[in-house]
């Protein structure tokens, strides 16, 4: 089979390193890739914002299976575009994808379908906003959350502890901060837990979880600094024990499947549930309608199955056909980011000690990379995705820390505390 991957980032590097495993595939392109991807598969100079010129690529390369990465053109229809032409893909169309494009209508539908998460309200000024924050204050809230109404690239959600921070913020969305995407905001409950995404599939007709995975969203050492893309993830998240992954099931993905049945959504893809493991139970804090990252790379890392056999028969809506088998060691995935990341960063330094990395048995999945005479140099503010499997989530930080040492380009940084949340609970044991 002929594959295209649309993407170009960590999340694009592992679904093509996993997707060639497959005995099925012949060749696969990715569109754009990066220098990473480019030893996996032909990279195609097409951004994924132009709809037309990938469907046309397809086409005229008689590709079998298309496979989405980001949210941006699930989004925008690419989807709803490459099956109108006849085309196998997967991801859930336009509408379905508002599911994480817009906020709101990703609340409506959870209230509309009892899938647990934090109460909220949705205004379209400034003033009610602010009113709305003040009043929650006084009533004794410790926090309050706001969230421009769209996509926003991760940034447009504040978990606010006071009322002056809160409002800021508000004022900044309805100033055009964040574009169309702050004329409407959700002021939120904030809830207290601990986090942990959970990917599953979705064909329509069964919801199947993945292995559950935790992502460490802020920059620094100790969940201190500014909120990233996501700085490192590890699989299985142990806060997702057996009694909460029932509840999660029964909750929050039969209800969702229930309600893209009732909606009549055409679902065939990944639904990726931030969830918050509250002393309440587990509650959704969003829904994304793709792979997370670097969770995925956790995630799939752990995957012994054969992962293209799975997406096609979760584009065909036979997804109850497929098998997943899961390795029980845990995986670690560190990034390596640019100097400077989530604000401004150099770019075009060399990487160096990329070969060395992966003799040690780790996996370097590249997000912001590109080859420049001949040279690979950083492009992007989260660079690679460093990735390890162990025994013990111990010995899987340790493998992967072993191959963060091995790499270097001028300013690089990483976490070093990656996995704090199971170690503890390892050591615990
Ligand atoms: P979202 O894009 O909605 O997932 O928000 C991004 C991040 O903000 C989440 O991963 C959480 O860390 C945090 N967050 C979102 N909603 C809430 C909430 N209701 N309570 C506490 N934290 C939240
Ligand atoms: N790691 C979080 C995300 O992909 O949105």
């Amino acid at each position: 089979m002929k594959i295209l991957v649309i993407g170009g980032g960590g999340r694009e590097h592992i679904l093509c390193w996993k997707l060639r495993q497959s005995g099925m595939v012949k060749k696969i392109y990715c569109a754009p890739g990066n220098a990473g991807i480019a030893q996996e598969a032909e990279c195609v100079d097409i951004p994924v914002s132009e709809l037309e010129p990938l469907v046309d690529f397809a086409v005229k390369n008689a590709i079998d299976f298309t496979v989405v990465g980001p949210e941006a053109p699930l989004c925008d229809g690419l989807v709803d575009v490459f099956k109108a032409r006849g085309l196998k893909v997967f991801g859930p169309d336009k509408i379905a994808a508002q599911l994480e494009g817009s906020k709101t209508y990703a609340k409506d539908f959870m209230r509309k379908y009892n899938i647990p998460t934090a109460d909220a309200g949705t205004f379209c000024d400034a003033d009610k906003a602010n009113e709305f924050v003040n009043r929650k204050f006084n009533e004794g809230a410790k926090g309050i959350v706001i969230k421009a109404d769209g996509l926003a690239a991760g940034k447009g959600v504040l978990v606010a502890y006071d009322a002056k921070s809160a409002t800021d913020f508000v004022n900044s969305c309805f100033k055009g901060t964040f574009g169309a995407a702050g004329n409407r905001v959700l002021v939120e409950e904030c809830l207290f837990g601990e986090e942990a995404s959970i990917l599953a599939l979705c064909d329509g007709n069964t919801v199947v979880p993945l292995a559950s995975s935790q992502d460490h969203k802020r920059a620094l050492d100790g969940d201190l600094g500014p909120n990233t893309g996501g700085m490192g993830a590890y699989s299985p998240a142990p806060v997702v024990d057996d009694k909460v992954m029932a509840v999660i099931k029964r909750d929050v993905l039969d209800n969702f499947l229930r309600g893209v049945q009732q909606e009549k959504l055409y679902f065939r893809g990944i639904i990726f549930v931030g969830i918050m493991v509250t002393e309440n139970g587990p509650k959704v804090l969003e829904f994304n309608v793709r792979f997370g990252d670097p969770e995925v790379q956790a995630v799939l890392r752990r995957l012994d199955s054969d992962l293209l056999d799975v997406m096609l028969k979760t584009a065909d809506g036979r997804l109850s056909e497929a098998e997943m088998k899961w390795s029980d060691d845990p995986s670690v995935c560190v990034v390596m980011a640019s100097g400077g990341y989530p604000d401004t960063y150099e770019k075009g330094f060399e990487i160096t000690g990329l070969a060395e990395a992966a003799a040690t048995g780790a996996v370097v999945f590249h997000a912001g990379t590109a080859l420049k005479d001949g040279r690979i140099v950083n492009t992007g503010g989260r660079v690679l995705g460093v990735t390890a499997r162990g025994r013990s989530v111990r010995e899987a930080i340790k493998n992967a820390y072993a191959a963060v040492g091995k790499i270097h380009w001028e300013g690089c940084f990483s976490r070093k505390d990656i996995g704090h949340r199971a170690l503890a609970r390892e050591c615990n044991k």
